[in-house]
């Protein structure tokens, strides 16, 4: 086994929640730690790639020997995304927003006597299909991670088509799993190779061991 499977690889990972802003100190953000894409980003390092980690607001430190770039929202982080093509893979591990509020308030919303005002919500971009359907620099291996409470591998299945990506790590986010937050991950592997997909269900591990087991299947992946 080569000590640095992925040396002269090229890696792009997105972690954490996004901060979508309602005004100047209000937004709409989620529970992601950003613990699992860390972890990717520092195990791949660990196998000699060059990784360029692009993260929303979380409270971890900079992986060892990976290029960070912290953003706040969905459009950022699209646009360091963008910005930092060409990669050979490219892992999606942050949990972006869906919606951010359409009419952003240049100032703080005052409460008022009346109603409290209303938040029209519109769709943030897609990053990891916007990615994966890139007709220029799609990278060769593109990597979606699905969060599902419910018909994990259904839902994981048919993410793997609409997104366009060529793998997806799912996992169970049920709220008595604790995976969110938590150090533990239970994951199942879908790869698809032209159109055929194969599930590897992997045992309860840490977020430490999912990065490095998923790190292993990707050094296998860009060597043959
Ligand atoms: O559709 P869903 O959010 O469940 O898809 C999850 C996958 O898509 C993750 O890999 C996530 O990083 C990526 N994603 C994205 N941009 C979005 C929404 C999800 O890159 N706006």
């Amino acid at each position: 086994q080569q000590a640095q499977p992925l040396a002269g690889c090229k890696l792009l990972i997105t972690a954490g929640p996004t901060h979508e802003p309602i005004d100047p100190v209000r937004y709409i953000a989620n529970r992601s730690s950003g613990k699992q894409g860390f972890a990717i980003a520092a195990a791949a390092a660990a196998a000699g790639a060059e990784v360029t980690l692009i993260s929303g607001p979380v409270e971890l430190h900079d992986p060892a020997g990976v290029h960070v770039i912290r953003v706040e929202s969905a459009r950022e982080m699209l646009d360091a995304v963008n910005a930092a093509l060409p990669a050979d893979v490219a892992v999606f591990a942050a949990a972006v927003a869906d919606w951010r509020v359409e009419s952003e308030g240049g100032q703080k919303i005052k409460k008022g006597a009346g109603a409290p005002p209303p938040l029209l919500l519109t769709e943030n971009p897609d990053i990891l299909a916007s990615i994966a359907k890139r007709e220029q620099n799609r990278p060769p291996l593109v990597i979606g991670f699905a969060a599902e409470t419910e018909h994990l591998l259904d839902n994981a299945k048919s993410k793997l088509a609409r997104k366009g990506c060529d793998w997806i790590v799912a996992n169970d986010v049920s709220p008595a799993t604790g995976v969110m937050g938590g150090d533990r991950n239970t994951i199942h592997l879908l790869t698809r190779a032209a159109d055929e997909i194969s599930v590897e269900s992997w045992p309860v591990m840490s977020k430490d061991q999912v990065a490095t087991a998923l790190i292993a299947r990707i050094s296998k992946a860009v060597r043959t």
